[in-house]
């Protein structure tokens, strides 16, 4: 794997964009018409102090601003971006599942290989096999596989573990990853995503397991700040959900839901009931789900590469969601299983294709509002003045551009926290 690069630089001005894409707007996610509005400056720059941005005009009044301390990237009419914010991943696990995908191929269903053993079980053997440096340098991998797809924080999830000891490893090597790599971890508790092996025979003393040693030495150690359940026919009823994400929520950790993805299974309404930050999937959530998570302010994350990679075309109701006012967000789902890609460009182009959200409905749902379901709308997810400086500068001209071509990777250079962190060779 290549090095990661950092070069801290103190003062850093961008010039010479075609589009300098802010995002700046009102202090909360965005809804309704105003994820059309990106908030773009033509020809515009944005000038950095160490991590932060300090200033954000046209090339002009930029320039302006830089003295002789102050480092000058000539975007060249390049498109300038904030740094996508990939709010849904399960980026720890040993051993990947080509062989699951060859026989995806030659006909067999994600639910038949895991009702064979295979799936999350797989993953779950292979994890608890793999020693802590074998996870971590993994995670390193696909580390630099987010920064060079414009991605500069991701939700990292645990749930490949299922057994206190691995389940607190997973969410170590989480942060371990945070702390070595130049990619932003924001760690969730993902306990509940199977019913291991061992417990097949009395679920129950798994949920027990969950709720009176799991979720108190989460909260104990501060290794995660949300909790996540994948409710779902055979995994994890709604009545369980509930009782674990209560627990949980009694932790004081924030609530995030694998719902609706596979059937309707109630859970974008329980997301609501229990004010869950976010519910996620939702590709089979009706006109009931989507009202009760408007009155409850819960962001959908919708995970259309996760629907692709599964070879399905049950897409989310993304344009009714819209229409009803939710703050949609967009993620890969990054996982060894039903989506194995860590490219955000490549949702966008999902999302436009599959989903009709435009460009730039797209872009708000990947950045700002992403961060806001994150905790992060303070931080991240615009290029506004005292915000983390993640900037990403796009080879092309116009912002349209980055959903519309795929499977190419655009972006020319990434900064994280003021710091470069992938420069195309
Ligand atoms: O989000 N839905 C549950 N979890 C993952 C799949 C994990 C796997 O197949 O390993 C998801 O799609
Ligand atoms: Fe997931």
């Amino acid at each position: 794997m290549p090095p990661l690069i950092v070069v801290p630089m103190s003062k850093l001005a961008i010039v010479n964009s075609s589009q300098l894409v802010t995002l700046a707007g009102p202090n909360r996610p965005r809804v309704g018409r105003e994820l059309r509005e990106l908030s773009i400056i033509p020809h515009g720059a944005v000038l950095i102090n160490d991590d932060q941005i300090a200033a954000v005009g046209s090339h002009a009044e930029i320039v302006e601003l830089i003295d002789s301390d102050c480092d000058v990237i000539d975007a060249e009419g390049r498109v300038v971006l904030p740094g996508f914010v990939d709010a849904h991943t399960h980026p720890v696990f040993g051993k990947n599942r080509a062989d699951e995908f060859e026989l995806r191929a030659s006909g067999a269903t994600y639910q038949q290989i895991a009702g064979a053993g295979g799936g999350i079980k797989s993953t779950v053997r292979a994890t608890r096999a793999a020693s802590n440096q074998e996870l971590a340098s993994a995670g390193e991998r696909y580390a630099h596989w987010f920064l060079r797809g414009g991605t500069t924080t991701v939700e990292a999830k645990s749930g490949y573990g299922l057994s206190l000891e691995d389940e607190l490893r997973l969410l170590r090597v989480i942060k371990q990853l945070d702390i070595q790599t130049t990619l932003r971890y924001v760690p969730t508790f993902l306990g509940a995503h199977d019913v291991p092996d061992e417990y097949k025979l009395r679920r129950s003393a798994y949920e027990e397991l969950i709720i009176n040693e799991m979720l108190p030495a989460v909260a104990n150690e501060r290794l995660a700040e949300y909790c996540d359940v994948f409710c779902e026919e055979k995994v994890f009823s709604s009545d369980e959900a509930w009782r674990i994400l209560s627990a949980a929520k009694c932790h004081g950790l924030k609530l995030r839901l694998h719902a609706d993805q596979l059937s309707l299974s109630g859970g974008a309404k329980l997301a609501a009931s229990l004010g869950a930050v976010t519910a996620d999937h939702l590709e089979h959530t009706d006109t009931d789900g989507i009202a009760a998570l408007r009155s409850a302010a819960v962001q959908p994350v919708l995970l259309p590469a996760s629907v692709h990679a599964l070879g399905l075309s049950h897409y989310p109701a993304a344009r009714e969601m819209i229409d009803a006012g939710l703050a949609v967000v967009l993620a890969t789902d990054f996982n060894p299983g039903s989506s194995p890609t860590p490219s955000m460009p490549m949702v966008l182009s999902l999302a436009s294709i599959y989903m009709k959200m435009t460009p730039a409905e797209s872009i708000v749902a990947a950045t700002i509002n992403a961060a806001y379901s994150l905790g992060r709308g303070d931080q991240l997810g615009s290029l506004e003045v005292g915000k983390t400086a993640d900037v990403v500068i796009y080879d092309c001209a116009d912002y349209r551009e980055v959903a519309y071509f795929f499977g190419v990777e655009l972006p020319w250079k990434v900064f994280a926290s003021g710091g470069l962190v992938y420069e195309r060779p």
